[in-house]
């Protein structure tokens, strides 16, 4: 019953999008899904230049949430930059460097109706007030602000016109940056990279992994990274760095290395060299990426355990605060993230990575985020979104921003596209009504060149996992329906 609520409440309200086809699809798995979507995301002028990042989304610096939303962008007439200065000044250290041109929209002027009960986008607004000079969009007003069209329109404007064409601009619409990986591989592709300009955000599918980045002890590489953000800066998405310390893709020379002082060297070495060199142009980082165990190497299975990575074997998990600690000293500036997947919901592992990373703020370790991979399905799990919903705010409540960092679903039970619509939307919904869920991003754009068809612990029992927005012949899913209305607050 619940699930047949959702449904309608993803497909009730579309009008310009592709219902016709979202309802004829088969209800199969989704594999089969397949969605002529309508109007192609063609058209929209590919961010160089003003496309309005929330500047200062990363915020933490002072505590309080910098206030994001409220920013009316894309929508209609309403002036987006804003202009005056009031919004507030630079976020003391988190702030963003907006790529791509992008303009702070400080000081949208009313910000918008504090009551308008916009359901949940923007009106954070969030503690800003005292925190002083964050630069955000459209939140200086404080209290509460509408999402969209924020100025004043009074109390309506609490979903966006349909005039957002795209998923960032339609992120905009709340300040949430939209993100994909990259794989520059395919960058060579027109019909992938016209999916990548639905996004403002950018994660780097492989290419900035240890092996990639320094697979020679000294000997670092920054050809395929600079690839990928030369693409990303270039097109208006602002860059992630992902990851610094990995248990994967890292190269033999370091997961071989018995010593404990020789280990710290080295990999407080790889990070702030690799950060020192992106430092004008990426101000993010997933610094720790899945320190925690898969769950059947557990003792028992509420029982997490730091994962028997070279980082924890040799240096017991005050590796992890080691990173971190070396990640701020080669960027004061930079958002410092921890990244895991299973720990979306309320489980023991996203237990143990609360825990982890309470402790770390409580000692004064410089985090900024926690990563939620979300990667759902078997074997990890597809948690009630109430559970991510508590999850989040348990992490937000530490003072600590969270992203949806690697989202995708796969459809190897048999789900069909509607359900998988429905979780979608339900998870991006989350994100929106959480004024620290910064942002959304998907782990690649067209089933084609998912990194689930050959995931090796993945058994989709012969068909196809089918868990991201495109099929494999670029044509939007109604997954990517389910997320375009909610991020549009429908
Ligand atoms: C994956 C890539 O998508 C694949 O191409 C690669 O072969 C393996 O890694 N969690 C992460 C990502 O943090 O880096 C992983 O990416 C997917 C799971």
């Amino acid at each position: 019953m619940l699930a047949a609520m959702s449904t309608r409440r993803v497909f009730g309200t579309m009008h310009w999008l592709t219902l016709g086809a979202a309802l004829l699809a088969p209800a199969a798995a989704c594999e089969s899904a397949s969605d002529d979507g309508g109007s192609s995301t063609g058209g929209s002028a590919f961010a160089t230049g003003g496309s309005t990042h929330p500047a200062g989304q990363s915020g933490s610096a002072t505590g309080g949430q910098i206030a994001t939303g409220g920013a009316p962008i894309t929508q209609g007439g309403v002036s987006a930059a804003g202009g005056s200065a009031t919004g507030g000044a630079p976020a003391p250290t988190g702030g963003q460097t907006p790529t791509g041109g992008a303009v702070s929209n400080a000081g949208a002027p009313s910000g918008g109706s504090a009551t308008g009960g916009a359901p949940v986008q923007g009106g954070s607004a969030g503690a800003a007030s005292g925190g002083g000079g964050q630069a955000n969009n459209g939140g200086g007003g404080g209290g509460g602000q509408a999402n969209n069209g924020g100025g004043g329109a009074g109390g309506s404007p609490l979903m966006c016109p349909p005039t957002a064409k795209t998923l960032k601009e339609a992120g905009e619409c709340s300040g949430r940056l939209i993100g994909t990986a990259i794989a520059t591989s395919h960058l060579n592709e027109a019909a992938y990279v016209e999916t990548l300009r639905e996004h403002n955000y950018a994660t780097a599918e492989n290419e900035m992994k240890w092996d990639s980045l320094q697979p020679n002890r000294g000997g670092f590489n920054y050809t395929n990274a600079d690839r990928f953000v030369d693409f990303a800066v270039q097109n208006g998405m602002k860059p992630k760095g992902h990851t610094l310390v990995w248990h994967l893709q890292l190269p033999s020379w370091v997961s071989s290395i018995n010593d404990p002082t020789e280990l710290r060297s080295v990999m407080t070495n790889h990070i702030k060299t690799v950060i020192g060199h992106y430092k004008d142009r990426i101000k993010e980082w997933d610094v720790v990426n899945e320190a925690f165990e898969n769950p059947n190497n557990w003792p028992d299975e509420n029982t997490p355990t730091y994962r028997n990575s070279v980082f924890y074997r040799v240096l017991g998990k005050s590796f992890v605060d080691d990173a971190f600690k070396a990640a701020r000293e080669a960027d004061p500036e930079a958002k410092l993230i921890y990244n895991d997947f299973r720990s979306e919901g309320l489980q023991p592992k996203s237990d143990a990575v609360y825990e982890m990373v309470k402790s770390m703020v409580e000692r004064g370790i410089p985090i900024d985020a926690v990563g939620l991979q979300t990667h759902l399905g078997t074997p990890n799990s597809k948690p009630p979104v109430a559970d991510v919903i508590a999850n989040m705010q348990r992490i937000a409540d530490l003072g600590l921003e969270v992203l949806i960092s690697e989202m995708d679903s796969h459809c190897c039970d048999g789900e069909s596209p509607e359900s998988q619509a429905t979780r979608f939307h339900e998870i991006v919904t989350a994100c929106l009504n959480q004024p620290a869920c910064k942002a959304i991003t998907f782990w690649g754009t067209t089933d084609k060149y998912s990194w689930l068809n050959t995931w090796d612990e993945l058994d989709c029992g012969g068909r196809k996992p089918s868990g991201l927005l495109w099929d494999d012949n670029y044509q939007k899913k109604p997954v990517y329906t389910g997320v375009m209305n909610a991020l549009l607050g429908k």
